[in-house]
């Protein structure tokens, strides 16, 4: 059974709360927050203060994707009861294995994620410790691009090293997912489908939710 994961980038934030009740209560199975430090990539979006503030409300659980310079310096902050996985990016860890240990000190899903132009080998010493792999298909920063269609092949080769080895990490795409490709993507071996403005951007935020997730299958 596949899942979404809306992120909350592509939301309202004058309406946050309440549009991320809405595709919780539509049947999203996490909330990607998408933290950016304006180093590692050039843009800024929020903060742990900002996730945080969802926690009193009925939310899907957090699926927390640290696009940031030193994760380390952070990791516990993005700690809540709601957290299952913290995703940082192999780009920007010095010491990967270690960074890995550090996110499940706190009980939570370990995840690393991958720029389209980053090779999968990069990750072949810690595909036994990760809970989550990120593929990312577009390049990080923005909301609202367009996917990269290679990356699709890196998910059919992560898929297959995966059940070669059987390996029990999810797989997750983040970029560019919208109604019309997210057939492909499902096809593609995802096990976790992020879409921001295909969720946020649509006129019924509920309505999309459900049409994706049924999508997803
Ligand atoms: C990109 C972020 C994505 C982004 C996805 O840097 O990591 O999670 O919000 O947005 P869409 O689905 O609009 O490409
Ligand atoms: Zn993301």
């Amino acid at each position: 059974m596949g899942k979404l994961s809306p992120s909350i980038l592509s939301a309202d934030f004058s309406r946050l709360g309440e549009q991320s009740l809405l595709v919780s209560e539509a049947g999203a199975d996490y909330l990607h927050v998408d933290v950016m430090d304006g180093h590692f990539v050039p843009n800024i979006s929020y903060g742990a203060v900002v996730m945080k503030s969802l926690d009193k409300l009925d939310v899907a659980p957090y699926d927390v994707h640290l696009m940031i310079e030193n994760p380390d310096d952070y990791l516990g902050d993005f700690v809540t009861e709601r957290t299952e996985f913290i995703t940082v990016h192999q780009e920007a860890c010095t010491h990967l294995d270690r960074t890995i240990d550090h996110i499940h000190s706190y009980g939570v899903g370990a995840g690393v994620s991958l720029n389209p132009a980053t090779p999968l080998v990069t990750l072949e010493h810690v595909l036994n410790q990760v809970d989550l792999v990120l593929i990312m298909s577009v390049n990080p920063g923005f909301g609202g691009q367009s996917l990269i269609p290679y990356t699709l092949d890196k998910v059919r080769k992560l898929k297959e090293i995966r059940d070669a080895k059987g390996y029990e990490f999810q797989i997750e795409i983040d970029g560019g997912v919208k109604p019309d490709n997210v057939q492909s993507v499902v096809e593609s071996g995802v096990d976790i489908v992020v879409a921001g403005s295909g969720v946020f951007g649509a006129p019924d935020i509920a309505e999309r939710t459900r049409e994706m997730k049924g999508m997803i299958g």
